[in-house]
């Protein structure tokens, strides 16, 4: 049998889209199809962790002894990590939040006028990380940056102003990677280092990355 260096730990972690609504046929979401976040959750589990995925909508089958809760919007999938982030001691947030939502949300289905322009206005969504990473008591807290240019910089902006322990940086500029393919590569910084995870099947490569954070996370703890 494997070694389980997370053996009693509780690990939870974010998953695919969110959808936000425009009225009750409509949304805006984005390409992410969960695989990544499925695969941390399948890898983090046979490590020994306690996981629990929650999840936007996807199409893919629950990993074995994983707690799934599903959610459909950024706003959802907030509520139901805040409810639940108390007793974690490790944070993943690898899903592809929608950093704005539809300001208003019609009742009804909207109609086509005569106009040939439409304004839809955008308010900005909680940021579940960067939430996270502020408590008082906070997790071990790993964040995802897909960038399509300046992958580096962005990654370190995004690991300083979101006060995270390591950030997973994705370059989703080409189709063999990133959303919705099988295959992904990473290069993940921390506070002092940091380490290139090259091009592999996402199972392998959220193998390589679990054990990456379970050494980190017992380094520090
Ligand atoms: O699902 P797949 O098809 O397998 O694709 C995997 C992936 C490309 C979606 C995944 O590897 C990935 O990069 N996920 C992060 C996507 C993203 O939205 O990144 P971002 O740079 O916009 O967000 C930065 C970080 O903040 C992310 O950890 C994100 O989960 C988090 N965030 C963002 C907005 C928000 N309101 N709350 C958040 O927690």
């Amino acid at each position: 049998p494997k070694a389980q260096p997370l053996a009693g730990v509780k690990l939870m972690l974010t998953a695919g889209p969110t959808r936000e609504a425009l009225d009750p046929v409509r949304y805006i979401s984005n390409h992410s199809s969960g695989k990544m976040g499925f695969a941390l959750a399948a890898a983090a589990r046979a490590l020994g962790a306690e996981v629990t995925l929650v999840s936007g909508p996807v199409h893919l089958a629950t990993p074995a002894s994983v707690h799934r809760i599903d959610v459909e919007s950024a706003q959802n999938m907030f509520d139901t990590v805040m409810a639940g982030i108390a007793e974690q001691n490790i944070f993943i947030a690898c899903a592809a939040v929608a950093d704005y939502s539809p300001k208003m949300v019609a009742s009804h289905k909207i109609k086509k006028t005569h106009a040939d322009n439409m304004v839809v206005e955008l308010a900005k969504n909680p940021d579940i990380v960067a939430t996270v990473a502020a408590l008082p008591q906070k997790p071990f807290t790993i964040g995802f940056a897909a960038e399509t240019q300046e992958v580096e910089k962005y990654a370190l902006d995004k690991l300083t102003r979101k006060n995270l322990d390591m950030i997973a940086a994705n370059d989703v500029s080409s189709s063999d990677r990133g959303f919705n393919s099988d295959q992904n590569a990473l290069t993940l910084f921390w506070p002092g280092g940091q380490h290139r995870l090259p091009l592999a099947d996402k199972t392998a490569l959220a193998e390589q990355l679990l054990t990456l954070i379970a050494k980190r996370y017992h380094d520090i703890h």
